[in-house]
């Protein structure tokens, strides 16, 4: 996961940078790199491997002004051209996120003579403030406009050797934040990064744009209206996670959504194919005759397993089972050896999710794959090939971010498989990979709907059931749906597909029984309204999640909330985030302990 430090200082920074790029190790990277200002030029140093390395090679260098950054990139082989900052001119960057439009931006400034020398977004970004200073020559009005033309999630920071003493960071989408002291001002992607030089953060916002000089900082939104934002005085221990600007850790890892996928599909970099190699390097041959996949998994990771079955027989074509963890484990199956084993899970330390791999393996099915959050847990070694979500520690006891990563993961290995059976088409996948690209910024629009929601979630308070229902794909959300609203709120909630109401549940419908539908403009949703309808007229009160553009009128006991854009295959990912909002605002309005609901741990490492 990428990070951000800048200082602009009246000492020398150089070792500011590089301590807040070893605080912002955690996230994992694999290659880093800086550039600062002295005697007039940009100094650039960048590396592949640790921080370690980067700081012996800057051992002698000085500086009061500079940027630093720890890209994570397994598309390719990491390098030195593709590290952070990128330099144009007088200029260099550093950024965080994913840029949508870059390759028509990449056209536009190569026709305008701009050389491109690495494969990354970022360096579009570079090559475009540096053409607009040339009709813009003030670096902060050059970096504003020029993050109007952006399309996507970005956290940036520039410097500009003919402006000496000034940083111009910029988000939207990706976190950063400001840290201000008597001798000095800098930015980072998180606070720990920070907390060597000063307490004092303030949390920028989407869409604001700061300048920082030594003496001063100045906040505008990217539109040129000025804004205050509050200082808040951190308590963060060095080692612990920053609660920033939100009450909970369940809240702030709902809100780290957009940056956690943008995170995890940067592997994807800016190619218009997917390679079986970001599974690892034996992938092509491990993936190359399987017949199955089993996945293994507990909780809300089986539910992201339980999505992907939808996927992959519908876009694959190849037969796939879900089975909880602890089940499998002990229960008498018949073992395939063609079969892909994938086990999913955040912490990869779950004991009944790797006991169920150890037994896999046990029965001579040895092609395994791990879907993780923690490079170095079990389950990740003890697979034979693997993808690390890039979700970022997750504390909140409640599993959100790692579940929509887990999501998109899968739909990767959703599309590496078919490729590989010859179910996808040049134009398909490439479709399908600008519609990843752009998830970080679908679901920003999503947590938007949190104030309606919050609304909603005030009706919850007196109830002691729900319902929640979907179809197909959406099944699996609607019981992510329960599980988030059971374990954090303790209402007694059960998901169903809304075809088997009539076959039991309907008796359960009254006034007291909310039910709430996960409801995308899909095939399937002429067959859903019909269900609801049988809700309806048994007085139960509805609460759909809609897509804009899904014709459910609102009326008596019927609220509707309509997502801003329909997604596809994967609705799925934007779906569960107003699901997730609902359940952490019931658990505010029931004043449960939200980030660490009773009887429950984060990580499950007993049977
Ligand atoms: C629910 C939740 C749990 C976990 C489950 C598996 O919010 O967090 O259901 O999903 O305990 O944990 P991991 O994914 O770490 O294997």
């Amino acid at each position: 996961m990428c990070g951000i430090v800048a200082a602009a200082a009246q000492y020398n920074i150089v070792p500011v940078l590089i301590e807040g790029l070893m605080r912002l190790e955690y996230r994992g990277y694999d290659s880093a790199g800086l550039a600062i200002i002295g005697d007039g030029q940009i100094e650039r140093l960048r590396s592949v491997g640790r921080v370690a390395e980067l700081a012996a090679a800057a051992a002698t260098t000085t500086a009061i002004t500079g940027i630093a950054h720890t890209r994570w990139a397994t598309h390719g082989v990491p390098s030195e051209r593709n590290a952070h900052p990128h330099v144009s001119g007088a200029i260099a960057v550093v950024h965080n996120g994913i840029i949508e439009n870059y390759e028509s931006l990449r056209r536009e400034l190569s026709a305008q003579g701009y050389v491109f020398t690495s494969d990354t977004d970022t360096e579009s970004i570079a090559h475009l403030i540096e053409a607009t200073l040339q009709t813009e020559p003030d670096l902060f009005n050059a970096v504003q406009r020029a993050c109007r033309r952006l399309v996507g999630a970005f956290a940036i920071a520039v410097i500009d050797r003919s402006q000496p003493g000034r940083i111009i960071v910029a988000r939207e989408g990706s976190p950063l934040l400001l840290g201000l002291s008597e001798n000095g001002n800098y930015a980072a992607s998180d606070a720990s990064a920070l907390l060597q030089v000063t307490r004092n953060m303030v949390y920028l916002e989407n869409g604001d744009i700061a300048e920082l000089t030594a003496a001063a900082v100045r906040i505008e939104r990217l539109d040129g209206t000025p804004v205050e934002r509050p200082v808040h005085v951190s308590q963060l221990s060095a080692a612990a996670v920053e609660l920033g600007n939100y009450q909970h850790y369940m809240q702030k890892e709902i809100f780290e959504q957009p940056d956690a996928l943008a995170n995890t599909l940067e592997i994807v970099g800016g190619s218009k194919s997917i390679q079986p190699g970001i599974f690892g390097a034996e992938a092509a041959h491990l993936l190359a005759d399987i017949d199955h996949i089993l996945i293994l998994a507990c909780g809300t990771s089986a539910h992201s397993g339980l999505t992907a079955r939808y996927w992959l027989e519908a876009l694959a074509g190849i037969p796939c089972t879900v089975e909880v963890a602890s089940e499998y484990r002990y229960r008498i199956s018949v073992p395939n050896p063609r079969q892909l084993v994938v086990a999913i899970s955040q912490s990869g330390e779950t004991a009944d999710t790797l006991a169920a791999l150890r037994h896999a393996k046990s029965l001579g099915q040895m092609k395994t794959l791990a879907i993780c959050n923690v490079p170095e847990s079990a389950i990740v070694r003890e697979s034979a090939l693997r993808f690390i979500t890039r979700a970022g520690p997750e504390i909140g006891v409640a599993s959100t971010k790692a579940f929509t990563t887990q999501l998109a993961a899968l739909f990767l290995l959703t599309l590496v498989v078919a490729k590989i059976r010859n179910r996808l088409s040049a134009e398909q996948e490439s479709n399908y990979i600008d519609q990843l690209r752009h998830l970080p910024v679908a679901v920003n629009k999503v947590l938007a709907l949190e104030d309606d929601i919050r609304q909603w979630a005030q009706r919850f308070a007196d109830k002691h059931h729900a319902l929640f229902l979907g179809r197909g794909r959406h099944y699996p959300i609607a019981m992510e749906g329960a599980l988030k609203l059971k374990e954090i709120s303790y209402i007694h909630a059960e998901a169903y597909p809304a075809g088997e109401l009539k076959h039991g549940p309907l008796a359960l419908v009254d006034a007291n029984m909310p039910v709430i539908s996960v409801a995308p403009r899909d095939d399937l949703l002429e067959k859903l309204k019909s269900n609801l309808q049988e809700v309806r007229a048994r007085g139960g009160e509805l609460y759909v999640f809609a897509d804009g553009d899904s014709e459910i009128p609102a009326s008596e006991g019927v609220h509707i909330l309509r997502l801003p854009e329909h997604y596809g295959e994967l609705s799925p990912i934007l779906h569960v985030v107003p699901l997730q909002l609902l359940s952490y605002h019931v658990a505010l309005v029931k004043g449960t302990d939200v980030d660490k609901p009773r009887n429950l741990a984060k990580s499950v490492t007993v049977e």
